[in-house]
Order: C-alpha cells, then structure tokens, then sequence
C-alpha cells in the first residue's frame, strides 16, 4: 500500500513550487493542479525514439517533450499486449487483480461484441479526478470492453469508467479494418469456415454420387441439408472480412456511434480536431485528457503528407505522422498559454511487434537492444517503453533516470497531483512517481516488478537496494520459432503457455545492470549470488502471491466470444453503416 503521509508531503512540495511559478493562484489550492495530458501510443518501441537513441527516425516532438522534461529509461508496461496493459495503466494494479488477462490464449478482447471488460467496481485514475473536479476525456483507443447484457447497456464504456468525454475506437485499429494481408483475426477465421464448407460440400457430394450409382438409398434430405451448410460455410468465409470491418472498425462519440466502419484516411485530423477542441472547452478547469493513438499499430494508416518520406518505410512514415500529431497537440496547449499548468505524459502501451513481418518486410517497431517484443511475457523488448513527463518550471529538464519505474505509477501520481486520495480498501501496486521526478529522492519505490503473460508468472526484476544490481529471473520464456531467430515468426504472438514455451528449473538469471539486451544468462558457477538472489525473489514471489484475491478472468472463454446480441450497431443489424462526421478538411501541410 502507498504510505500516504508521505505522498502528501511530496503533494505540499509541489504546491509549494507551483505557488511560485503562478502566483496568481497564491492560496488557492485548486489553482495549483495541473492540467494533465497523457499520450499514449499503441505497439510502439523504445528503439524507434529519437531521444532514446534512434538517429535515422524523425522523432523531434518527442524529443523535445525529454529536452524540457524527465525521461525514464527503465520505464515498464505491466504487460506485453494492449488490453492488461491498459487495464493496468487506469487503475494502478496488476491486471490480474482486475480479472483483465486471460488463462486460454486470448490475450486481448478479441471482439467489440463480447461481454469482458474493465469491471465497474475498479477504479480509474480519471474517475478520481472526475470526482475531484476535473474534465476528463479519452480520445482515441479504448479496448477494455463495451456491453454487459445488451448491445447498447455500455456498462465497460470509457464514460462508465470516469471520463465525461470519449472519441474514438471503443475496440483497436486491425489490419482487418482495411482487409490487410497481415490479419490478426480475418486469415485464420476464413481458413477454419473454408476447412467446414470443404467438409461439408465433400459429404453432399459422396452422398449424391452414392444415390445417382444407386449404392446408398435414403431420402434426398440429408443431401440439401450438407448442401445448404456447405453454402452457408461458403457465403460467411466470403464475407468474413467485412464483417469484421462493420464489427470493429467504427467510431464512437460518448455514447453514439458516428462512424461505422470508419474512413481511415480522415481519422487523423478528426482525432487532431477532437484534442483541441476538448482543450478548448475546458481550458479555464483543470483536465485530464487521455489521448491514446491509433498510431503505431497496423495497418499503419498514414496519410499523404507523410508516405513515402521516412527512411524506414511505412513503419517509419506512420511514425513521423505520429511524433507529428504530438507536436500539433503540444503547439494547441502553447497557443492557450497551458503549457506551464499541464503535466505532460508520453508512453506506449507495451513494444513493438517483431511478427508484424511480411516477405522480410518489417511492420512492426525496433526495440532498440532489447530482447524480444510485444506478446513475449517477460523479456525486456515486450515490456521496456519511452516514459517522459514534463512539466517546465516543475520538474528538471533534460534529466534522464534510469531507475524501474511502472506505467501503473502514473495511477498514484496523477491521482495526488489531482488532489484525490488513492483507494485504501483495494491493493494499489503503482508508486507515486513525483518525488523521483522532482529528483527529490534518488532510488525508485519499485524494489520488485512482477512480469506476467496472460495469469502467469514470467519473470520478476530485483533492483537490489544495496549495491544497485539489477537481476531479473525467468520462469517461463516462449520457445522462438525458427530456433535462434528472436521471435515467434508464423505463429503470430508468442504464447504463454503449451508446449512452444520452455520453463526454467532454476530459472534463468541475468544482471541487467552489466546486461541490459539479457545475452548471457548466469549460472551458479559464473554467478556466486545465484542462490542468494533466486531465493530472494522467491520470497517476494510469495509474498505477492498472498496479495491476490481470485477474481473472474473476463478475457476467458465466454466473456471474449463474439455475441451477437452485444454488437453495438449504428442503423438496422446486420447492416451496421452511418457516417455522421463531415469532411473535416484536409490536414495542415508539414513544417519542415
Ligand atoms: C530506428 O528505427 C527504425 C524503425 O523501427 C529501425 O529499423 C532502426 O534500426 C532504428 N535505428 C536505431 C539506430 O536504433
Ligand atoms: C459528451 O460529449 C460532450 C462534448 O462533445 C460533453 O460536453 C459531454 O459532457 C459528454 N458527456 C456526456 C455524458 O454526454
Ligand atoms: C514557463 O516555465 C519556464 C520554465 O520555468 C519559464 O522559463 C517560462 O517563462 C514560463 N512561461 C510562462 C508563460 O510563464
Ligand atoms: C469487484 O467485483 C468482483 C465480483 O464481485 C470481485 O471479485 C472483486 O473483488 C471486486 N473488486 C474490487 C476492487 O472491489
């Protein structure tokens, strides 16, 4: 639990600082919160950043946000796939405290229709701060659920989880929105119906063949009943894709439906628009917004102004689209004078994907040195992302901290820097951030991160508070296929569990602190403290383990199956179509 006298301290602190960058808001304490703006890209790498060491990308905005503010090389996501690490981030806990992680494969919400999702009773940072006073939005992605019982009861909806305002995707940007080759779930279902319509369609015909030779009698029933199943099979593999699209791929304002399927190549600028007229509106109130980008994940959509012009194909064009799109974010708070009053956040939700791969073409981002990528449970690549805060006049610019740190600690640090008061009748696994920004204190509060995929343990990192050694342990790692090559290539995310992942009796130990890219693996005879260390772990593991209660896992089976009764549907179902969102003009050329 967070020692809460202790926070408030840091809270006065700053307070204290703030009252001497704004002395108009001298004795006013709700003058003196700020504004805070969370940016949060989806599948994007820590080697793709200019200011962490990439000198081929144009990152400059973000580069600039870590010029004037506080960048963490030791940043980590809670998990290495989108939904638990979201899950993680809006209410400071493991997502396996929540229930949002899954035990059978399923590692994210697979559809808009399914009945999982963010339960109600858990507590996001934006629903504390919404009770405190502030205007809280979310534009972008969501993917933490939608509807319980019906197709319109939103019980897991952003607005049901503290945010008064929501635009965006309530699922994820797919391949399959726009029919790409790599598919993350069109490919495999068209295969499965092609597999039953060939069985079916091979039954109706040994049958009918068997009638017209006169070697099988019986009624003609059985035949028209294969032939119509065969026919069914056939029509739902054809038109898979574009169900999928209509499915998932649409646009919600607060609670209306305004686009479905979307039109990607407008989806850019309505989003730009949304951020800064949401500033705008609330520019005179402290406010949350959330801003959680499409970009990086496939398909890439990117528009005109940027194909073509990186040096690292569409990957690197959508990129530079994005480090743009900040920049325009940060130029609208500029514009109305926020920029000291708003404390600014960038991250990504977990790294890059090394499988988006096609014909030797990657899609997916760079992890710079580190091991492995997204969906692979405990190595550094999946869960290692850029964290820079700014916040000028408050915290140091251009300082660089290398110690671990969680995403699950921005749930603690905005809630008290709001004014809110973090809840004490559930565990809470964040750690305020701001006296290690502030410099304050020099060593992080995290002595153990836990590294789970799906609700198993993979690893576990020690920053051992005497002498400094950073040791991580595996328990689990996926197996790499081919053997050697670094990824899980033609099998699309690397499982958790099942025979393609090896486990590690005992387990497997690296010193990150000589060893960042995990290369070599120690051994009780090259490593004299392996004992000491594995042991150690193995007491936190266990104390940890006292700290969780059993919960329903709501990405398991029958809360992640597609329902037809939950598909939310703008128009008559099954023909779910509208567009309600004019041309918003085109984009502002590029400053170059
Ligand atoms: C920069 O990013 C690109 C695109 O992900 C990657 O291919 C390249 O290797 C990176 N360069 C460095 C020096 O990390
Ligand atoms: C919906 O959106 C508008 C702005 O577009 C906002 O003012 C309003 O508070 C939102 N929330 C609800 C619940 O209507
Ligand atoms: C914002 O803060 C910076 C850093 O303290 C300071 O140099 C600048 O003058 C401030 N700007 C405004 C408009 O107060
Ligand atoms: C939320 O409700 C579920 C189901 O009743 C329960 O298992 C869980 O402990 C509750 N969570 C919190 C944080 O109260």
């Amino acid at each position: 639990m967070l020692p809460r006298e202790h926070s408030w301290s840091w809270l006065a602190v700053t307070v204290g600082v703030l009252l001497g960058v704004r002395p108009s808001a001298c004795g006013d304490l709700s003058g003196a919160r700020p504004n805070i703006l969370l940016l949060m890209a989806d599948d994007f790498g820590i080697g793709d950043i200019g200011c962490y060491g990439n000198n081929s990308i144009r990152t400059p905005n973000i580069d600039r946000l870590a010029e004037d503010g506080v960048t963490l090389t030791q940043h980590l996501a809670a998990a290495s796939v989108c939904t638990p690490s979201r899950a993680a981030f809006l209410t400071g806990r493991y997502p396996l405290r929540s229930g949002m992680v899954s035990s059978n494969g399923y590692r994210v919400l697979q559809w808009t229709g399914v009945s999982g999702g963010l339960p109600t009773n858990e507590t996001t940072f934006a629903k504390i701060l919404k009770d405190r006073g502030y205007a809280t939005g979310l534009i972008g992605k969501w993917h933490l659920g939608l509807n319980c019982d019906s197709s319109n009861d939103h019980c897991h909806h952003p607005l049901n989880h503290g945010f008064d305002h929501f635009y965006g995707m309530p699922f994820s940007m797919m391949g399959d929105c726009v029919h790409w080759e790599l598919s993350e779930k069109r490919a495999g279902m068209e295969h499965k119906l092609n597999v039953c319509f060939q069985i079916m369609a091979f039954a109706a015909l040994t049958l009918t063949a068997g009638k017209l030779t006169r070697l099988t009698s019986g009624s003609w029933t059985p035949v028209i009943w294969l032939t119509t199943a065969a026919f069914l099979f056939f029509m739902t593999s054809y038109f898979v894709g574009v169900l999928i699209v209509h499915a998932d791929c649409f646009l919600m304002r607060n609670h209306t439906i305004t686009e479905q399927p979307m039109h990607f190549q407008r989806t850019t600028s309505l989003i730009l628009k949304e951020v800064s007229s949401f500033v705008q509106r609330n520019k005179h109130r402290p406010f949350l917004l959330f801003v959680s980008f499409l970009h990086v994940h496939t398909p890439l959509i990117t528009t005109e102004t940027f194909r073509g012009k990186s040096v690292h194909g569409l990957y690197g064009d959508n990129t530079e689209e994005m480090d743009w799109m900040l920049g325009q974010i940060l130029d609208t708070l500029d514009m109305e004078g926020l920029t000291n009053s708003t404390l600014v956040y960038f991250t990504s939700d977990h790294g890059g994907s090394l499988e988006a791969q096609l014909r030797n073409h990657q899609y997916g981002g760079w992890n710079g040195i580190y091991k492995g990528g997204k969906g692979m449970g405990g190595w550094e690549g999946g869960i290692r992302v850029p964290g820079i805060f700014r916040w000028p006049g408050v915290l140091p610019a251009g300082r660089v901290i290398h110690e671990p740190t969680s995403l699950m600690d921005v749930f603690p640090t905005v809630v008290q820097l709001g004014g809110g008061e973090v809840p004490q009748d559930r565990v809470i696994d964040g750690r305020d951030l701001l006296p290690l920004l502030l410099g304050t204190v020099q060593h992080s509060d995290h002595e153990f991160l836990l590294h789970y995929c799906e609700n198993l343990l993979h690893a576990v990192r020690w920053h051992q508070r005497d002498g400094g050694r950073l040791w991580k342990v595996h328990y689990r790692t996926p197996v790499f296929h081919p053997e050697g090559a670094g990824a899980c290539y033609g099998r699309g995310v690397c499982p958790c569990s099942g025979d393609h992942v090896a486990h590690h009796d005992p387990p497997l130990l690296f010193d990150l602190s000589r060893d960042p890219a995990e290369a070599h693996a120690l051994t009780p005879d090259t490593e004299p403290l392996f004992y000491q260390v594995t042991d150690t772990i193995a007491r936190a593991v266990e104390a940890h383990r006292r700290t969780l209660s059993p919960v329903r896992l709501q990405l398991d089976t029958w809360g992640n199956i597609w329902t037809p009764w939950l598909q939310p549907c703008c128009g008559r179902f099954p023909l779910c179509w509208c567009d309600q969102e004019g041309d918003p003009g085109s984009l502002p050329a590029r400053e170059n």
